[in-house]
């Protein structure tokens, strides 16, 4: 029971969780800002790339549509009823990830926070904001469903811990600059 919660919580997100990952492995070239300031400050920094961006998202969604063709198989061999992603969720979720992190990073940049700094709790949970805000903004009817308040419950608790992990061991194998 808590055990298909955490499961179908985990699937529902890997869209949003993934676009982190394949950025900071693809990131680099041109910033976002184009190198903008306001004030003595950047507008988001150098970690946010186009290049980043648009991998990040691309690679959400096409792990969503493969997701979708594992849904039936997967959820049989685990006895759970796993969700499937139509086009304007898995949109939601992988871009909604990215916009929240670029929308953390604004806040970190006019908070006085250089890149690459730690800001915690917004660290882990910027992208899952964004990701369910702009999943139900586009998707509202199929978020409902699959979002109900028990996943959500599970993906607020599970996500910090999956975050620190992932970026852990990004830091280790060299992929990322600091370990969060
Ligand atoms: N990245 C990117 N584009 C994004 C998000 C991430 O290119 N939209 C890449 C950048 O190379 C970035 C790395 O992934 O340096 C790590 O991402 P993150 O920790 O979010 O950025 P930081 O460099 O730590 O910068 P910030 O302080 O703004 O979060
Ligand atoms: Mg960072």
């Amino acid at each position: 029971m808590v055990v298909g919660l955490v499961v179908t919580a985990f699937w529902a997100m890997l869209p949003a969780y993934v676009p982190n990952n394949a950025a900071v492995l693809a990131g680099g070239g041109r910033p976002i800002d184009g190198g903008r300031t306001w004030g003595d400050r950047r507008l988001l920094g150098d970690g946010k790339t186009w290049r980043g961006t648009a991998v990040g998202t691309l690679v959400g969604i096409v792990l969503a549509a493969g997701l979708n063709v594992a849904a039936a198989p997967v959820g049989t061999a685990l006895g759970v009823s796993l969700p499937t992603f139509p086009p304007a969720g898995a949109l939601g979720l992988a871009a909604g990830a990215m916009a929240g992190d670029i929308a953390a990073s604004f806040l970190k940049r006019r908070s006085g926070r250089a890149r690459g700094a730690a800001f915690p709790g917004l660290d882990q949970l910027d992208f899952v904001v964004g990701a369910l805000v702009v999943a139900f903004l586009l998707a509202p009817g199929w978020a409902q469903a699959t979002f109900t308040l028990g996943v959500l419950t599970v993906i607020v608790v599970v996500t910090p811990v999956l975050h620190v992990g992932t970026n852990i061991i990004a830091y280790l194998i060299g992929a990322k600059n600091e370990p969060w």
